[in-house]
């Protein structure tokens, strides 16, 4: 049997933008320019992470702590590495800073459409809390709002 890749999370770094801005492209409908990547990387508030395979970034999270907010903002990974649990480790070490900054909860937008990644938050234990009419400027969708209470 072959083993399985090894991912591991690294801080997000300015020599990886190249390689986000490719898989922002990839993944959303509107990518966000890679200035706002460099400004979240300069951020005392962002935590910014990527997953590797090598010297490859696969997926990566960007999050903010706002008091006792965290807010999860992007996390994507490459579609032919999905379903491997690279979302669903992004995402608790994430959870995992928010509660070592003392953030009592965790909240996020999502587009109604987005199954996988509405399936991914409920598994982490994310709730569905309301819907932010015509959030995304791009096609007019609704977002469902999404909490988790930090313990
Ligand atoms: C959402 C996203 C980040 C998930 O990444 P991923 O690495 O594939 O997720 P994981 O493999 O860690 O999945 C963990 C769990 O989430 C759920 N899940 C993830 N993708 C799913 C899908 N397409 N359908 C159903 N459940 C899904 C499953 O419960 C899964 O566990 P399982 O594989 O044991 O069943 C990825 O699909 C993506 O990049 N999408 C495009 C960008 C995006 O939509 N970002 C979110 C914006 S709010």
């Amino acid at each position: 049997m072959r083993p399985l890749p090894k991912f591991f999370i690294d801080q997000m770094k300015l020599e990886y933008l190249d390689q986000i801005m490719t898989i922002e492209q990839v993944c959303f409908p509107t990518a966000w320019p890679r200035q706002v990547f460099e400004m979240e990387l300069k951020s005392p508030r962002s935590f910014t992470r990527v997953s590797k395979l090598g010297d490859m970034v696969v997926g990566y999270v960007v999050a903010w702590t706002v008091y006792d907010e965290g807010h999860i903002l992007n996390i994507a990974v490459l579609p032919e590495f999905r379903r491997m649990g690279i979302g669903e480790d992004l995402m608790t070490d994430c959870l995992d800073y928010f509660s070592r900054s003392h953030a009592k909860y965790a909240l996020l937008e999502v587009r109604t459409s987005n199954i996988g990644a509405i399936k991914l938050y409920e598994k982490l234990g994310f709730k569905s809390i309301g819907i932010r009419r015509g959030y995304y400027n791009d096609t007019g969708e609704d977002a469902i709002v999404m909490m988790l209470t930090i313990k």
